[in-house]
């Protein structure tokens, strides 16, 4: 794969999205009927934050696994029609791609089951294969739906060779210290800050206490994302709240994955955190406007024309 000092390099999943309206979601042992048809989509967190990140402009790079399957061929061909460079994503024959299967309330929330199929295979080995020419201006950006050792090795292969590494520990599930010091930034949500620090965060001063409380475990930048309620982002010049824009959101499904491709595009181009943080809240508050994860991600046009792009730096 090549690697260009100005290149954002996602390590993670692909999957294909089963997707289900209902109006409330169904407690253990309730059968209920979804509105309309099942919608067969794109997505996965890793997939989702590259297609975010080139949609807003980022040169962008995908290593991961699918099957051998027709899933896998249509993920590959959705991420490169929007120019994600998808050479370092292998094909893991007899086995399937990765599955979702995603419901979506009334009120815009989801509940997702994600079956890994090829990205449980992502080995060391390819890690090694893609990210060696990694160099200092590279943003690499991790997530949780990959074998951990695979997280931790692609973290220290890119820290070892000066990129940027940003790990979004979701699917969250706990991680030691020495994997959150070894990334430059850590994303989360508001559950996955609760349940890596034990602590409640329904509150920004809660979310700037859980994030105080993993920058001690090692993470040098922590941002904790409430959704409506803001970003809370702790650093060593303190804590700050960036307030979310107001929209109307009908489905929230890879809101998270969608700040990340707009913070890290932001970050690639130059600008300075907040304002990175800026681009990922613009896109991510178009995208939850539209339903899906990648078919409802803005192109930075988009955003520019609304006035809403953000700015490279210099
Ligand atoms: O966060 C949304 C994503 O989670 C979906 O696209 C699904 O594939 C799962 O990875």
């Amino acid at each position: 794969m090549e690697v260009t000092a100005r290149r954002f390099v996602v390590v993670g999943s692909l999957n294909v999205d089963l997707v289900t309206q209902v109006r409330q979601f169904p407690k253990p042992g309730e059968t209920v009927l979804a509105g309309g048809e099942l919608a067969t989509l794109s997505g996965g967190k890793g997939a989702n934050q590259a297609l975010a990140a080139a949609r807003l402009g980022a040169n962008t790079a995908l290593v991961g696994r699918v099957g051998d399957d027709a899933y896998g061929r249509h993920l590959l061909e959705c991420l490169q029609r929007d120019r994600v460079a998808c050479s370092g994503v292998g094909t893991t024959p007899g086995c399937s791609s990765g599955v979702a299967v995603i419901v979506v309330d009334q009120a815009g929330r989801n509940t997702i089951i994600v079956a890994p199929g090829a990205s449980a295979r992502l080995s060391t080995d390819d890690l090694d294969r893609h990210l060696s020419r990694l160099v200092p201006g590279n943003v690499v950006a991790l997530q949780l739906e990959i074998p951990l050792p695979a997280v931790a090795h692609a973290a220290a292969l890119a820290r070892a060779r000066g990129a940027l590494v940003v790990l979004n520990p979701s699917p969250a599930q706990r991680l030691g210290d020495t994997l959150l010091a070894s990334v430059d930034m850590f994303v989360l949500n508001e559950t996955e800050a609760s349940l890596l620090t034990g602590q409640p965060v329904d509150t920004i001063a809660q979310a700037g206490s859980a994030a105080a409380a993993l920058r001690k475990r090692g993470a040098p930048c922590v941002l904790v994302t409430r959704g409506a309620g803001g970003v809370v982002a702790a650093q060593a010049t303190g804590i700050h709240h960036f307030p979310a824009r107001t929209v109307a959101a009908i489905d929230t499904t890879a809101a998270g994955e969608t700040f990340i491709g707009g913070l890290c595009a932001g970050l690639l181009e130059g600008l300075e955190l907040p304002e990175a943080i800026e681009l990922g809240q613009a896109a991510a508050a178009v995208q939850v406007t539209r339903p899906g994860a990648q078919a409802a991600m803005p192109f930075r046009r988009e955003l520019d024309e609304s006035g809403i792009g953000g700015r490279a730096a210099g």
